[in-house]
């Protein structure tokens, strides 16, 4: 595992039940768009934390498995939320080749040194199917005010860069936009495995 995965996952596990009270939301116009594109029942949610994306996906009739390398929150995901759970870590992803139709990645890059998000998005192309629909959203390059004893990574894109990988590592981008959200900007973008 990586040095910085290791203080970052440390992090969630001793704040989880802050997290799972004020930070899981389920962007439900956001979810709902990604859901519009995709094309088959297999969804892997990428960093779920405590589950609810996953179990908005499940509900919604998808196949979903969330991972996370937090204990924490896939323990409270197995207790709370309808969907398979597992932990592991994103960069070490045990999946037969081809074999989701969509990846749903929210607030998980933010989790990755920017070097290592090309080739994690290699990855994620690798696992989906072709025509596989990817979502992606995270923090835009901005000012932020780091709290104490915050031992998480953060990396904050452009979506200038985000666009570029993903074209590199054959993603087509289908829809993008900005958003504001618990005063923070934020990317969204969705594309499609070519
Ligand atoms: C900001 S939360 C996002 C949770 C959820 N996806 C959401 O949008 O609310 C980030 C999550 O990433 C997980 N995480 C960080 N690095 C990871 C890694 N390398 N592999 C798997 N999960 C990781 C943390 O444990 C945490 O639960």
């Amino acid at each position: 595992m990586k040095k910085y995965t290791k203080k970052t996952v440390k992090f969630y596990d001793l704040h989880s039940k802050e997290y799972i009270q004020h930070s899981a939301v389920v962007l439900e116009d956001k979810i709902n768009k990604f859901i519009g594109f995709l094309g088959g029942k297999k969804i892997l949610d990428v960093a779920c934390g405590p589950g609810h994306d996953t179990d908005y996906l499940v509900r919604k009739g998808f196949d979903c498995l969330g991972i996370d390398l937090s204990e924490k929150m896939i323990n409270f995901a197995k207790k709370n939320y309808k969907g398979k759970f597992q932990v592991m870590d994103f960069f070490d992803m045990k999946f037969r080749d081809s074999y989701f139709n969509g990846i749903w990645c929210s607030s998980a890059l933010v989790h990755a040194e920017k070097r290592d998000v090309p080739q994690l998005l290699k990855n994620f192309n690798k696992i989906l199917r072709k025509n596989g629909i990817l979502g992606i959203i995270t923090p835009s390059k901005q000012d932020r005010i780091k709290r104490k004893n915050d031992t998480r990574i953060f990396t904050m894109l452009n979506m200038k860069d985000l666009k570029k990988w993903l074209a590199d590592n054959n993603f087509e981008i289908i829809f993008s936009k900005t958003f504001i959200y618990g005063n923070m900007k934020w990317i969204f973008i969705i594309s499609r495995k070519e």
